[in-house]
């Protein structure tokens, strides 16, 4: 991004150029950005023993998924459609990782038929496997007992989480594996998304190393999951990916110098690559004064389109667009048009005096926004563009009032 004369121009487009083309509320992809991360992840675990997956899960748009791709990514999926999405994307099962709970026999059927490697992250799941596709190899996801999150909710390590089998009964899923004649040739391991720390990362990379010597007959993979976290709050130190990245490239060289069996490391981020290339555009509809002295200004957004603020209350940075640097000298409550309270961006945020109709950027929208998008209050989903070198394209249509009765009977 940039600004020229207090304007917001995003991917060489004025952002008030993009709102009057496609609409608000709009999410703005900026290309440079997505393939500056990709870059930078590619060249901190430059090893010829890792490979990188975009969680497509952070967003699900398969021209952005093309353009991670085209940076040598493969994808990281979590559930059956996913993997169907990525298949359509254009890639091959080799280039797509598995990793998810809850599977019905159906979607393990799916799954097995596709040739994707897959991570369990129960005992009965890989049982069921097993019966499903047995001979195949597979991955189990292991919860080491520490979490890294930027908020419960998306801490997945530790004993409050359901995800992955507990770090004790690994052994015990092992055996399950062969008793079910399956093969056990990875470890996952993913601990939570927006972790800051680079060293509870590295922590939880050793105990799978130290893990994976109890299987180094049959592992080839050792896959340490996503949750490379982007600042949000102003006081956020960004995340040190040369450490990380140092600390894991040292665990698999020393582990491919000192074993027969050579593993292969599967890093699996989403935030980290897409959340600061994405904007959310969105036009305040009424400013609201209470008599008490708040003021709401209620948006053409919600949260159907970005959900985080609500449900962990993530702090995301909003900008008057074309008054980018005006003094912020009022407070405000941010708030979607939804028939909810808690359907709030901010609260008690300064802002430069806002009018009806201004447009608002909000920050870090690239990830886990239209993700998890509903039709809520029977809103429809909105578009989505791709900014490059002034050029805008757009890669997600904006749902239409008919979209609403498509599964309707
Ligand atoms: C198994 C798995 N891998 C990767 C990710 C990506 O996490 P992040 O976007 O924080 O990198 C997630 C997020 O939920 C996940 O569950």
């Amino acid at each position: 991004m940039e600004v020229i004369d207090g304007r917001l121009i995003l991917g060489g487009v004025e952002a008030s150029a993009l709102a009057e083309e496609f609409g608000t509320p709009l999410f703005v992809m900026e290309e440079s950005e997505v393939r500056a991360r990709a870059r930078r992840l590619k060249k901190a675990f430059a090893n010829r023993s890792v490979k990188l997956f975009y969680a497509g899960k952070a967003n699900p748009n398969l021209r952005l998924w093309e353009l991670i791709g085209s940076e040598g990514f493969g994808i990281d999926c979590c559930s059956a459609g996913e993997v169907y999405l990525a298949l359509r994307a254009g890639f091959s099962p080799d280039r797509i990782s598995f990793t998810g709970t809850g599977l019905s026999a159906e979607e393990m059927r799916y799954l097995a038929s596709t040739g994707v490697a897959v991570n369990l992250d129960a005992t009965s799941q890989v049982e069921m496997y097993g019966r499903v596709a047995p001979g195949r190899a597979i991955g189990i996801r292991i919860n080491p007992m520490v979490g890294t999150g930027s908020h419960l909710s998306c801490t997945t390590g530790g004993s409050h989480s359901k995800l992955g089998i507990p770090i004790d009964y690994a052994r015990q899923a092992s055996e399950a594996a062969a008793r079910a004649g399956l093969t056990l040739r990875g470890l996952h391991v993913h601990t939570g998304s927006g972790g800051l720390d680079a060293a509870v990362m590295l922590g939880t990379a050793r105990t799978l190393f130290e893990l994976a010597e109890q299987f180094a007959d049959t592992l080839e993979v050792l896959d340490l999951g996503g949750g490379l976290g982007v600042p949000h709050e102003p006081e956020d130190r960004p995340f040190d990916l040369e450490t990380y990245a140092r600390g894991v490239l040292a665990l698999v060289n020393h582990w491919n110098g000192s074993h027969a069996r050579p593993l292969e490391v599967f890093l699996e981020p989403g935030q980290y690559l897409t959340c600061e290339a994405g904007w959310m555009l969105t036009r305040v509809v009424i400013v609201k004064p209470t008599p008490e002295g708040r003021v709401f200004a209620i948006l053409d957004s919600n949260f159907n389109h970005y959900l985080g603020t609500a449900l962990y209350k993530s702090y995301h940075e909003f900008h008057a667009v074309s008054r980018m640097g005006a003094p912020r000298t009022r407070s405000y409550e941010l708030v979607g048009n939804l028939c909810n309270t808690g359907d709030t961006f901010a609260s008690d945020r300064l802002m430069p005096e806002l009018a009806e109709g201004d447009l608002l950027g909000m920050v870090n929208a690239g990830a886990y926004g239209l993700s998890r998008s509903s039709n809520y209050n029977s809103r429809p989903i909105p578009a989505e563009v791709l900014v490059s070198e002034g050029q805008a394209k757009l890669i997600r249509r904006r749902q239409t009032y008919e979209d609403l009765l498509l599964w309707q009977e």
